[in-house]
């Protein structure tokens, strides 16, 4: 049996509690991700995705419930020891990419290496080496204002990848791409997965992402149905 890298116990979350704004975003969501696994949440939107993916990053506090990742509960730590076990164990692509726009593509990609301490000529060839498999050769020197939001979203995702985290959480990682390089970035995480075993929790909408992953989980009005 496979082993969770990834749980979850009657996570609730309800965001502006006690007031007329109240709203019950997650009523209890109990979730097992295997270690190598590639899962999608899929379902209506507000039905409490990205809180959820929110809350499995520690990026937000649950209002009860615990998540324990590879078994550690992370719920209980403070901001600092959630900052550090994020380092660690955790990288994000989201939404809305934040990359800075005085930066080329290639920087953009190596600073999460270089935060790392990772020498910057070495930092900076394993940037190019990832930006070429997103499908970016001739934008290594570009600045983010000067691609398509597709393009930025293929430097988000290299720079998430960069530092091989065991867990990638990602909120629509492919929203803004064609079908055509969707599919590559999902070879991409397929390959990822099968030689460095990385597991993946992929918010989306699009079917096609779906049926390319291992499960699909729905959600639906803040609970999962299947
Ligand atoms: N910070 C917040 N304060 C108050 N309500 C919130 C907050 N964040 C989310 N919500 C509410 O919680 C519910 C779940 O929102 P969530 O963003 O998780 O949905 P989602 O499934 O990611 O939707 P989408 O597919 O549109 O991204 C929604 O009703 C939303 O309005
Ligand atoms: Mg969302």
């Amino acid at each position: 049996m496979a082993k969770p890298i990834l749980k979850t116990d009657e996570l609730v979350k309800i965001f502006a509690q006690d007031t007329p704004l109240e709203v019950h975003a997650l009523r209890g969501i109990n979730l097992e991700i295997n270690k190598g696994e590639i899962v999608a949440i899929m379902g209506p939107s507000g039905c409490g995705k990205t809180t959820l993916l929110n809350m499995i990053g520690g990026l937000d506090k649950p209002t009860s419930g615990c998540v324990w990742i590879n078994d550690q509960e992370i719920t209980g730590y403070t901001d600092h020891e959630i900052t550090e076990f994020r380092k660690q164990n955790l990288s994000f692509i989201f939404q809305f990419f934040n990359l800075f726009d005085v930066l080329t593509a290639v920087e953009n990609v190596t600073l999460p290496l270089l935060l790392m301490g990772e020498p910057n000529k070495e930092a900076e060839e394993k940037a190019k080496v990832i930006l070429r498999e997103v499908g970016l050769s001739s934008r290594l020197y570009n600045r983010p204002n000067e691609m398509s939001g597709g393009h930025r979203q293929r430097v988000a995702i290299a720079r998430s990848l960069i530092t091989n985290p065991k867990i990638i959480l990602a909120d629509e990682p492919t929203g803004d791409l064609s079908s055509v390089i969707s599919r590559d970035i999902m070879k991409l995480f397929r390959r990822l997965n099968e030689d460095l075993g990385q597991t993946f929790v992929l918010v989306t909408h699009s079917e096609l992402i779906g049926s390319l992953c291992d499960r699909i989980i729905k959600m639906h009005d803040g609970l999962i149905i299947s």
